[in-house]
C-alpha cells in the first residue's frame, strides 16, 4: 500500500508567481477553460484581486497578501523596519480588508509586521525572505498533513471535499485536497466525489480540473446529493479545508460545510477538517465571533454569466459558515491530528 508520494507527479499548478518585480496571480474566476495569470503591479491590485476571488482559498490568500506587501514597499523610503512598517501600515489596512473570514490574510500581515518592526536597514531582502518563506512553509505543512490526513483512513476509502482546497488555494498540494493526493497514491482512497459548491462552483469549476491535471478520477456531485451519497455508503469521510479554526475546535469554512458536517454525523461518515496552523486563531474563543463574509447576491442570480433568475428577486449569499466542533472528528494541522476537538485538546496542540 504505502508508496511515498511523487510530489512531481502530483501537484504541478501554482496559483501565485513572483516575479521579483510583480506578482502574477492564476485567475481562478476564468478556470477551467482560460489559464490566465493576472499581473500586480502594486499592493491595491493585490487587495483587488483577493477580492474579487482572482486568487481565493484561505493560505493563498495570505500569501497573496505577504506578496502585497513586499510590492507596497517598492513605493517608499525608509531607513529600518519600523519606519518602513509606519508608512507601510494603510496598504496593510487595504489587503487585510479584502476579505474578512479566512485569518490566513491577518496572520500572514501580521508576520510581516512583526518581521519589519525587528529589521534594521536591510529590511527590503528581509521582508523578500519572509513573503517567500510564508510560502514555502506552507507547501512543506500541505505536504506533512496529506500523509497525517490519509492514514487516519481505512483502505478502500470513499471520501467527499467540498469547495477547492487543493494547490490552487495554497502554495501547492493543499489541505483536504493534499490528504485526497496522498489517500490516493497510497491506495486508501478508491473514490473521490466533489460538491459543486454553488454559488462559485469552486468544486465544480477548480476541484475535479485540478484532480484531472493529476490522473485523479473525481466525481462531481450537487451539493444537494450530499446526503444522499452518503446513504449509499460510497463515502467513509468527508474532508474539507478551513478558514479559521478557534479556540473550542469550532471551524469556520465555505457555505455548506455545516450541513454536509450534520448529515456526516447522521449517516456515520467521519468528519476531518485539514489545514495549516496558520489557519488556527487561538484569539477567538467560538465560532460564534467570526466574521462571516457576505458577498453580492448576484452571484445567485445565474450561472457562467447568463442570468437564472427572475429580475427583482431578493437574494441573501453568506459565503462561510461554522461548523460546530462537536461535529468534527478530527482537525489535521502539519503539528498533528486533533481528534474530537475541543478548547482542552486545542490548547495542548496549539499553546494558548
Ligand atoms: O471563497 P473561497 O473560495 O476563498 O473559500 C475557500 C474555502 O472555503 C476553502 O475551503 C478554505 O479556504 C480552505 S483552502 C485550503
Amino acid at each position: 500500500m504505502s508508496s511515498p508520494i511523487d510530489f512531481d507527479r502530483y501537484d504541478r499548478i501554482r496559483p501565485i508567481r513572483w516575479t521579483g518585480e510583480a506578482l502574477e496571480l492564476l485567475d481562478q474566476r476564468k478556470l477551467p477553460f482560460v489559464v490566465e495569470y493576472r499581473n500586480c503591479a502594486t499592493s491595491d491590485d493585490v487587495a483587488a484581486a483577493i477580492h474579487d476571488l482572482t486568487v481565493r482559498g484561505a493560505p493563498a490568500i495570505g500569501i497573496a497578501a505577504a506578496w502585497g506587501v513586499v510590492l507596497a514597499s517598492h513605493r517608499i523610503e525608509a531607513p529600518d523596519g519600523a519606519e518602513a512598517a509606519h508608512k507601510l501600515a494603510p496598504a496593510m489596512e487595504r489587503l487585510n480588508a479584502a476579505r474578512p473570514t479566512a485569518v490566513n490574510l491577518a496572520w500572514a500581515l501580521a508576520r510581516m509586521r512583526r518581521t519589519l518592526g525587528e529589521s534594521g536597514p536591510d529590511w527590503r531582502e528581509v521582508i523578500e525572505r519572509e513573503a517567500r518563506a510564508i510560502e514555502t512553509e506552507d507547501l512543506a505543512a500541505n505536504r506533512a498533513m496529506g500523509s497525517l490526513g490519509a492514514a487516519l483512513m481505512r483502505v478502500g476509502s470513499g471520501v467527499l471535499t467540498h469547495c477547492n482546497t487543493g494547490s490552487l488555494a495554497t502554495a501547492g498540494f493543499g489541505t483536504a485536497l493534499g490528504v485526497i493526493r496522498a489517500g490516493v497514491a497510497e491506495g486508501r482512497i478508491q473514490r473521490v466525489f466533489a460538491g459543486e459548491t454553488r454559488p462559485w462552483l469552486q468544486g465544480a469549476r477548480l476541484t475535479v480540473w485540478e484532480l484531472q491535471q493529476d490522473g485523479i478520477d473525481a466525481t462531481l456531485i450537487a451539493d444537494s446529493a450530499a446526503s444522499h451519497l452518503m446513504k449509499t455508503g460510497q463515502v467513509q469521510w468527508v474532508v474539507v479545508g478551513a478558514d479559521r479554526i478557534c479556540a473550542n475546535g469550532d471551524v469556520a469554512n465555505k457555505i455548506g460545510t455545516y450541513q454536509l458536517a450534520i448529515a456526516a454525523r447522521h449517516h456515520g461518515v467521519k468528519f476531518m477538517v485539514v489545514a495549516p496552523s496558520s489557519t488556527v486563531d487561538m484569539g477567538t474563543t467560538s465560532g460564534d465571533m467570526i466574521e462571516i463574509e457576505e458577498r453580492d447576491p448576484g452571484e445567485l442570480f445565474g450561472v457562467g454569466g447568463s442570468r437564472t433568475v427572475a429580475e427583482g428577486i431578493t437574494a441573501w449569499n453568506p459565503v462561510f459558515d461554522v461548523t460546530p466542533h462537536a461535529l468534527i472528528d478530527a482537525i489535521v494541522t502539519e503539528r498533528g491530528v486533533v481528534e474530537t476537538p475541543d478548547t482542552e485538546q486545542m490548547q495542548a496542540m496549539f499553546g494558548a
